[in-house]
């Protein structure tokens, strides 16, 4: 059985006041939690003080992007070591945002998921498609670029480490959720793809997860899918009483 992950990517929001107050929200109501993955991704101003907020909590944390290099003269970057000292387990690749505004192609991601790995954080690969491209029928092949991309020169040891996030462009912010069997169906596809690139094995321990306008009352039908293994969280996970309930999903 894979172990459901529940991430909150807070993108571009909150000041280190208020993800104190979040963070110590979540630490408080989540410390419970022992049967699932729950982690936080704060903008990186704010990722010690929420470190030492959710220490001796459940509560795991994320940067939301890095560099593929470990040190040097890379001005207004961060790598994957200096995430580590600052606390975090995990790191974001591949947003969307990131490919939309920022250009980033799946070579370069490629690139960051290889040294993150190197650093011994958990990357969460994102993938998924425009509206345009799945309204012309382009939907898996674009998945199928994005993963054989984002997980070239891979082993399928480091495979143990990574865990996918299928974001579909369309759904994210939009308040339009893909239905539980759409989002089933691209996970599946991209099971397969996992299979293909490397051994039954890893694509059944693989852990994929679904992102774009995840709620409270969509959550539980995504996660009954049967390659559902999670969520990634925007808009919802800024708002603690949303986001305890969405780990707390039925299942
Ligand atoms: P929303 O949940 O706000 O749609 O954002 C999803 C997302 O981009 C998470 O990375």
């Amino acid at each position: 059985m894979r172990r459901p992950i529940i991430a909150g990517n807070w993108k571009l929001n909150l000041t280190i006041a208020e993800s104190r107050q979040l963070a110590q929200q979540l630490a408080d109501s989540l410390a419970d939690i022992t049967d699932r993955d729950v982690v936080i991704a704060p903008v990186f101003t704010a990722l010690t003080t929420v470190a030492g907020v959710i220490e001796k909590s459940p509560v795991q944390l994320a940067g939301q992007n890095c560099y593929p290099q470990i040190t040097g003269a890379f001005t207004g970057e961060i790598s994957p070591e200096f995430l580590a000292d600052a606390g975090c387990t995990h790191v974001i690749l591949g947003h969307s945002e990131r490919r939309q505004l920022l250009g980033e192609t799946d070579d370069f991601i490629n690139q960051k998921l290889l040294k993150t790995l190197e650093a011994g954080l958990n990357p969460i690969l994102c993938i998924g498609e425009t509206l345009q491209e799945r309204e012309a029928g382009q939907t898996l092949k674009v998945l199928d670029r994005q993963i054989k991309g984002g997980l070239a020169n891979l082993t399928a040891e480091q495979m143990a480490d990574i865990v996918i996030a299928y974001e579909p462009i369309w759904a994210i912010g939009t308040g339009k959720t893909a239905t539980a069997e759409q989002a089933q169906q691209a996970h599946s596809f991209i099971r397969e793809v996992v299979l293909q690139l490397f051994n039954p094995e890893v694509a059944e321990n693989t852990r994929i997860l679904y992102g774009g306008s995840v709620k409270p009352n969509n959550v539980d039908g995504l996660m009954a899918e049967e390659d559902i293994d999670g969520a990634l969280v925007g808009g919802a996970s800024l708002k603690a009483e949303d986001f305890i309930r969405i780990v707390r999903f039925a299942g």
